[in-house]
């Protein structure tokens, strides 16, 4: 359990967010919604889904590469950002067998999540919560905010992710496409 503060995402007819798709790339998918309400605390009137996850320390992330994304990564909520999207995911028991060093060469030294994201910023804001620890259905949700024109872009960095060892993991993924 973790005492970490929980951010919700609640999906069904309020909400500061209208759902444009939602869209089963890997497993399941999840029941349709209007729209999707963020905060501290789960609501919504005629909720379709929820799901939380928290804010944890980076497992991964070296110093210099945190230094040369502290350098470009944009800050969350900017005016112009109306788009976003909520990718829940999660990993594979054969991920999770793996000790730590063997997921970081696959994440990085074989994959480069993060070489290949970093190149989408500063026009991708970002965040990621960790959810497998509180025993939610997803291990990840991960956040992304942009501007309606850098949406092509977006997709191509689905792509090229998508590609990548690190992917061969991912068991269920599911992309919710929103707007603000
Ligand atoms: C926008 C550019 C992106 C950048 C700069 C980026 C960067 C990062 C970094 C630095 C981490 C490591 C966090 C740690 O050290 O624990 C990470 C983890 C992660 N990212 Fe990305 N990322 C990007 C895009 C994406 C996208 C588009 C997805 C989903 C489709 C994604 C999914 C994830 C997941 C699930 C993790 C956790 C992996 C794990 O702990 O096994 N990222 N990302």
């Amino acid at each position: 359990m973790t005492r970490l503060p929980r951010t919700w995402f609640s999906a069904g007819s309020t909400g500061a967010y209208r759902v444009r798709a939602i869209k089963p790339v890997t497993g399941e998918g999840l029941p349709p919604a209007r729209r999707v309400h963020v905060g501290a605390r789960p609501e919504n009137p005629g909720v379709a889904w929820t799901l939380c996850g928290v804010v944890s320390h980076a497992r991964y992330t070296e110093s210099r590469e945190k230094e040369a994304l502290g350098l470009v990564q944009p800050p969350l909520g900017r005016p112009e950002a109306t788009m976003a999207v909520l990718i829940p995911m999660s990993k594979s028991a054969r991920w999770w067998d793996l000790a730590q060093d063997e997921r970081r060469a696959i994440f990085e030294t074989s994959s480069r999540h993060i070489e290949i994201g970093r190149r989408y910023l500063p026009a991708v804001a970002r965040r990621l919560y960790h959810a497998r620890e509180l025993g939610e259905p997803f291990d990840f949700l991960t956040w992304f905010e942009f501007a309606p024109d850098q949406e092509r872009s977006f997709d191509e960095l689905l792509a090229s992710l998508r590609r990548t060892e690190e992917w061969s993991y991912v068991e269920r993924e599911v992309e919710v496409r929103l707007e603000r």
